[in-house]
């Protein structure tokens, strides 16, 4: 019998992008690894639900700016779940600040998180799905205005341009120890702008776009899927976005 194949998703204990990606994943009949860092409740009720809905799960907390804490993680995934097929690193942070007043704390801050986390699990689950004989397969998430950067967050932009690269030379690095380990990543649009973001800003994200609205976490959770299933494709970086990245309004 085939072993049940296993997704770890960073950032998937809040109610977030990354919770919508664990359920289409258990939904696709994979055991899901729930990361998380300070949700550990929202975690909890992740885990729960997956798991009435018939499906595996567990939860694994893990800072993931700090390389002890991801190798620790990806130690406790592996030895509870014995493998790991598929990991979609959806945490990150993304704070505004104008460029005056940006700090190289401010830059550091998100560099830690979205550009060294997303390499250390990168690297650490990689080198597993490397030993195993039927690889596995990694889908970064990015931004697409890393392209065409937006105002207001020019100690974010950075961070998330290190996503593409990474996931190019991760590509490379990963298939050349084994080449069923592909790795690609997937550039959203707004698809959960935040609660608390202003009206005004979120109205402006939606007419920037081509197809005049939000798009929605199941958006990402389609293209992760289709992803993880066509094993022709890697080092690939695709805008999930509206038409965000073609359309430059006036
Ligand atoms: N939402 C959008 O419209 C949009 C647009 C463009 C790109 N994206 C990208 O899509 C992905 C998912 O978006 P999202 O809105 O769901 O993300 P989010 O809510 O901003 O963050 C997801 C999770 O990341 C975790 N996290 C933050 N710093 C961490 C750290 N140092 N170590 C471990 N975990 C950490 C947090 O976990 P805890 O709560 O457990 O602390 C948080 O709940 C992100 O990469 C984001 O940049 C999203």
């Amino acid at each position: 019998m085939q072993p049940k194949r296993v997704a770890l998703v960073t950032g998937s204990g809040a109610k977030r992008v990354g919770s919508v990606v664990a359920g289409a994943l258990a939904r696709r009949g994979y055991a899901i690894a729930v990361h998380y860092r300070t949700s550990a409740a929202e975690a909890s009720d992740t885990v729960a639900a997956l798991r009435s809905a018939g499906g595996e799960a567990a939860a694994f907390p893990a800072d993931l700016t700090d390389e002890r804490a991801v190798r620790a993680m990806v130690r406790d995934v592996l030895g509870h779940f014995g493998r790991i097929d598929a990991l979609v690193n959806c945490a990150a942070v993304w704070k505004p600040k104008p460029l005056e007043e940006v700090t190289a704390a401010d830059v550091r801050f998100h560099f830690d998180t979205n550009a060294l986390g997303t390499f250390l699990t990168c690297q650490q689950v990689g080198l597993a799905m490397a030993q195993q004989p039927e690889g596995g397969a990694i889908v970064n998430i990015g931004d697409w205005a890393e392209v065409r950067p937006y105002p207001g967050y020019a100690a974010y932009f950075p961070s998330k341009g290190a996503v593409t690269a990474t996931t190019r030379c991760l590509a490379v690095e990963l298939a050349l120890r084994n080449p069923r380990v592909r790795v690609n990543a997937i550039l959203p649009g707004p698809v959960m702008l935040p609660p608390d973001l202003p009206e005004a800003e979120k109205q402006q994200a939606i007419n920037a776009t081509l197809v005049k609205r939000e798009g929605s976490p199941s958006n990402i959770a389609q293209a992760v899927l289709s992803f993880l299933d066509n094993d022709f494709v890697t080092g690939a970086c695709l805008p999930v976005d509206g038409g965000r990245t073609v359309y430059a309004p006036e």
